[in-house]
């Protein structure tokens, strides 16, 4: 019989990976995958919204009924507020931080920067979506934990993961020491080990950005697009297009398949329009440590300057060759945005 390794059992298996850490992190971890599955029942009820009642209106029950980006967002809070290991969130949904100020959470170690529901505009349509989450030290030793705690650069995460609620929903996490994946089996509501040491393919066939914004794209990237658009047969190309609109399932897609995912500035957003700080370091993070690249089209994701917790970037990730081909392009074709972007970032 083959034995089921339940993410609990691998997260305390793993401890021993960091020879000074009590267990505050596993712990950590541990209740971030509570909340994911209290997540995921939502979002699979979410095409009963007719019967349950919309968003902003009363249920059956007389309850308020809550967009499914405000109920996870409540759910991951909830469920670090009363794990005690994390002391401060920043959450896409929160304008501001959010202090834990509790006993036992106020001098935790630990900071949580969350996408509770990334790919929110297809939770209605039943096309995966996802979450985002990211971990780090806090810079001060003990008392009240604020928001400078949180303005640190991607290379100082200690872990990041996401979840993905797909065909089969997914947690997929990283503490340094490569990426695991673990598939939720809904019949023992425990997710199991399943993607050992996931491996981003060095190249792939496959590109992801919204091609409708086409017109406002940087020159680098329009020329990078017809490059993929080309036929050669030594390099396998026209690549495929494949665009879902969730990042966290483009990228997921993308590393099983090989591929690169682009978000670059726009005419509308000349910063980019994803947001550093809970998109694009965590997933940076989780993509080079399963071998591929993530950077701005000139600079490394994680070794971007944090000013504010809301604060974008464009990005690039995905396939190592891949990204440095699009790389290539955009020291051609748009070199003023080199300078452009490290004077946003400073
Ligand atoms: P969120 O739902 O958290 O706001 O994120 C949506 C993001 C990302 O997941 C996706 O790749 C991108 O927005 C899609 O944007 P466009 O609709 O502009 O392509
Ligand atoms: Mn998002
Ligand atoms: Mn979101």
């Amino acid at each position: 019989m083959t034995k089921v390794m339940t993410l609990g059992q691998f997260i305390i298996e793993r401890q021993a990976e960091f020879p000074y850490a009590k267990g505050e992190l596993s712990r950590l971890l541990r209740d971030i995958g509570i909340a994911a599955k209290i997540v995921n029942r939502e979002v699979n009820k979410a095409g009963l919204v007719d019967i349950l009642g919309e968003a902003g209106t009363m249920n059956v029950q007389g309850e308020a009924v809550k967009k499914l980006d405000v109920y996870a967002n409540d759910q991951f809070i909830s469920a670090l507020q009363s794990g005690g290991e994390c002391c401060l969130i920043a959450s896409e949904e929160n304008e501001d931080v959010i202090q834990i100020n509790s006993e036992v959470s106020r001098n935790a170690k630990y900071i949580v920067a969350i996408d509770p529901l990334d790919g929110s505009s297809n939770i209605d349509v039943n096309v995966a979506v996802g979450t985002i989450f990211s971990i780090y030290r806090r810079k001060t030793e003990s008392g009240p934990c604020t928001k400078e705690d949180v303005l640190q650069k991607g290379v100082d995460q200690v872990a990041a993961g996401y979840i993905i609620y797909g065909s089969s929903t997914m947690l997929v996490y990283t503490t340094g020491h490569g990426v695991n994946g673990f598939t939720l089996d809904p019949s023992i509501g425990e997710f199991c080990f399943s993607h050992p040491n996931m491996q981003f393919p060095k190249s792939g066939k496959m590109y992801s950005l919204n091609e409708g914004n086409y017109v406002h794209f940087p020159e680098g990237v329009k020329k990078y697009l017809k490059y993929c658009q080309v036929e050669d047969k030594e390099t396998n190309r026209p690549y495929t297009s494949r665009y879902i609109g969730s990042m966290v399932a483009d990228i997921h897609r993308n590393m099983i398949k090989g591929g690169i995912f682009i978000y670059p500035t726009t005419a509308s957003s000349p910063k980019g329009k994803l947001r550093l700080v809970y998109e694009c370091n965590p997933l940076a993070f989780i993509v080079e440590q399963a071998g591929g690249r993530a950077t701005n089209g000139f600079t490394r994701i994680m070794d971007l300057n944090v000013k504010e917790i809301h604060q974008r970037t464009p990005i690039f990730i995905g396939s190592e060759e891949m990204v440095l081909k699009a790389e290539e392009f955009m020291r051609e074709f748009s070199p003023e945005l080199k300078e452009t972007l490290l004077v946003a970032e400073a």
